[in-house]
């Protein structure tokens, strides 16, 4: 008989964003002719920049020809690509991440889902609350839980994040092993200051703990005082990983490529407290199970980089950032608390009702699809969260419909 894995059937049944497409795919059946306008999943709409589909045409014709044919490539990445993540998102910065700690990836979904494999399952593992759920359903997946009772797991640490303190998570009363972190933040769209991040980093070397920063919104950030990754932090090399994205950057929600920063400084013990490298796990992790993501891809995410490619990832920011003002402003207008939507993609609003049920509202009055704040924790009960990621006249209608429908 085969046994399944007791763990999956502690999860909800539906993974959030496959729940609010199946409530969708019903209204849509039950109304048919009602244009439904999307600002849930944060799925980009325009195209790709030009640098980048020059590349991609320029790979493919490669790949066409016997000389310049390629098969496999490196489980880690093209050193092209490696090399100019190095030079333009870090060292640019002053944070020292050298070619060689750039893990290259089909997805920051999987790469912070898969992390977690590395480390033994009785660490004590923090996870804000609202989260991403992949933080937390690949944790209950890999048996590091209890059951859900009353929407929480037993044995994970939950770090409150709530209009009082900004949605920024306090340092745990109790020591943790593991926390994630994701800053500019999803759902809530709130940044951390380089101080705050900096009292996370120095709890990690007190506690002999690792930080899981997901930096995949950091383009947004328009704020120059504020960190855009965490190697920007002093002491951040020796306890924590960092996960990157082209999906939001460049628009490769489709096209995939990602990356994942693991310091040679990074350590995991084991029982008799001797340290083994998390770069050399995760290599073995990689080249084990993943063989790394295609040729022209990889080439349109090096565009991505190139001083065309950055100038034109600029203008698409704009782009989205300009909806998410005019979300927040419409959104404040009528009378809704909001946080994000400055340095986010992403605007969090106190919906003054349950989260399902301003769900439900929008989309049978409005016919605009958002997320509930509820399906990412607890703590987002009361909430919803508005997704920038459309075209503007998209985003405007979508603002005109839910003033109309809150009017009557
Ligand atoms: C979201 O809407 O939270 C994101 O698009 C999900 C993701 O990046 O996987």
């Amino acid at each position: 008989m085969i046994k399944v894995n007791r763990n999956y059937l502690k999860l909800k049944s539906s993974y959030l964003f496959s729940e609010i497409s199946k409530r969708v795919a019903s209204f849509e059946a039950a109304s048919p002719g009602t244009p439904i306008i999307k600002l849930g999943i944060g799925d980009v709409t325009l195209p790709l920049p030009r640098a980048c589909i020059d590349a991609l045409h320029r790979a493919v014709g490669e790949l066409a020809e016997k000389e310049t044919f390629k098969g496999y490539g490196p489980e880690q990445g093209y050193e092209f690509l490696r090399e100019a993540i190095a030079a333009e998102d870090f060292r640019s910065r002053g944070a020292r991440v050298s070619a060689d700690e750039i893990f290259v990836s089909d997805g920051a979904k999987c790469d912070t889902a898969n992390f977690q494999e590395l480390f033994s399952n009785d660490i004590r593992v923090a996870i804000p609350d609202p989260v991403y759920p992949v933080y937390l359903d690949t944790n209950v997946m890999a048996g590091r839980t209890g059951q859900a009772i009353n929407g929480r797991y037993e044995g994970i640490a939950y770090l409150e994040c709530t209009r009082e303190n900004g949605f920024v998570p306090g340092l745990p009363e109790e020591p943790v092993d593991l926390v994630y972190l994701c800053f500019p933040n999803n759902p809530t769209g709130a940044t951390i200051t380089r101080e705050a991040l900096a009292a996370w980093v120095r709890y990690a070397r007190e506690n002999r703990a690792l930080i899981l920063f997901d930096a995949a919104y950091e383009v947004f950030i328009r704020d120059p005082g504020l960190p855009r990754s965490i190697f920007e932090i002093d002491g951040a090399r020796e306890v924590a990983v960092e996960f990157r994205s082209f999906s939001k950057t460049a628009g490769f929600t489709g096209t995939r490529c990602a990356y994942t920063v693991v310091p040679r400084d990074c350590f995991a013990f084991d029982d008799s407290g001797e340290k083994h490298s998390l770069h050399a796990l995760w290599n073995r992790r990689q080249t084990t199970k993943f063989n790394g993501v295609s040729y022209p891809v990889q080439r349109a995410a090096q565009a991505a980089l190139s001083g065309e490619g950055k100038a034109e990832v600029a203008s698409l920011v704009d782009y989205y950032l300009n909806n998410a003002r005019h979300v927040r402003e419409r959104m404040a207008a009528l009378g809704f608390a909001c946080t994000g939507g400055e340095n986010s993609p992403y605007i969090w609003v106190n919906a003054g009702m349950g989260s399902w049920e301003f769900f439900d509202l929008l989309l049978e009055k409005a016919g605009v699809v958002c997320t509930p704040g509820a399906g990412f924790g607890k703590c987002g009960e009361g909430y919803v969260r508005i997704s920038a990621f459309n075209d503007f006249d998209r985003v405007q209608e979508a603002m005109e419909r839910i003033g109309r429908a809150l009017a009557v």
